[in-house]
């Protein structure tokens, strides 16, 4: 998306400006001075009157083709360890998100826990601080996660906790992710949980569950077991429809302990 933004000498009033456009999506600079579209529309050239001789058209340069999503899967099964997947996931530039972000949001926690939580997206928190899970609905995430005695500072496997997203970069104004999105980054989804093997998988939110298993309906699927990439799957309700919706919190409950039997059994 593009504005014209006219920079005033006022460096304050300038990034007030600045980080209004980031917020509202606008992700690129074309030009250093605004333009106004609707004159230029004035000025198309007028076609050549009949028998005047006119220049062939230089064709452009071929451009090599470019595919982001086998890139992706390239570099994906290039990384060995978490180290290289971040790297590659850091170096990757076939989404466009990348440019309106902060932060790669790659992963916390302890990658040896034997539950791996899955989430949506960074938020803004997230991809000002560069980890996720860490505004409102991490902290309840973490509240949730401790009642079972699962925590992401702990360096115990048994008790500990890994947390990463579909999505390493926050979409602009919180936007849902496309589904071109989540294909082109899926490679890296896959990748990151056989790196880290976690005994569990749970999706929180819709993006991953339907990453991850090709369903949609987080409410409806939550707190059924599914099955992908060759482990259990937990689907529960995001922690921001929590804060949103109390009231579910009860079923939230009920999925924890389910979990809980599991990674105990
Ligand atoms: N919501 C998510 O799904 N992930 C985050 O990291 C933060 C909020």
């Amino acid at each position: 998306m593009g504005i014209a933004l006219d920079i005033a000498d006022d460096w304050d009033a300038s990034l007030a400006a600045l980080a209004w456009a980031v917020e509202a999506g606008v992700d690129e600079v074309i030009g250093d001075t605004p333009v106004n579209r609707y004159e230029l529309a004035a000025e198309v050239p007028k076609p050549a009157a009949r028998g005047a001789v006119v220049a062939p058209a230089v064709a452009a340069p071929a451009m090599p083709a470019v595919d982001p999503l086998a890139d992706a899967r390239a570099m994906a099964a290039a990384a060995g360890t978490l180290e290289d997947l971040r790297a590659a996931m850091a170096a990757f530039e076939g989404c466009e998100l990348k440019r309106g972000a902060r932060n790669t949001v790659f992963a916390d926690g302890n990658p040896k826990a034997r539950v791996l939580v899955l989430g949506e997206a960074p938020d803004a928190e997230e991809d000002r601080e560069g980890r996720p899970f860490v505004g409102r609905a991490g902290q309840l995430l973490d509240r949730m996660f401790a009642a079972i005695g699962l925590s992401r500072t702990s360096p115990d496997s048994e008790t500990a906790l890994y947390l990463t997203n579909v999505l390493p970069w926050r979409p602009p104004g919180n936007r849902d992710p496309s589904a071109e999105e989540i294909a082109m980054l899926l490679p890296f989804v896959q990748r990151h949980i056989a790196l880290v093997d976690p005994q569990v998988v749970v999706v929180m939110g819709n993006t991953p569950l339907q990453a991850l298993t090709g369903t949609n309906g987080i409410l409806r699927a939550r707190g059924n077991w599914m099955q992908a990439l060759g482990r259990p799957v937990l689907p529960m309700a995001h922690p921001s429809h929590l804060l949103r919706t109390p009231a579910a919190k009860r079923e939230a409950w009920a999925d924890l302990l389910a979990l809980q039997a599991r990674v105990r059994g």
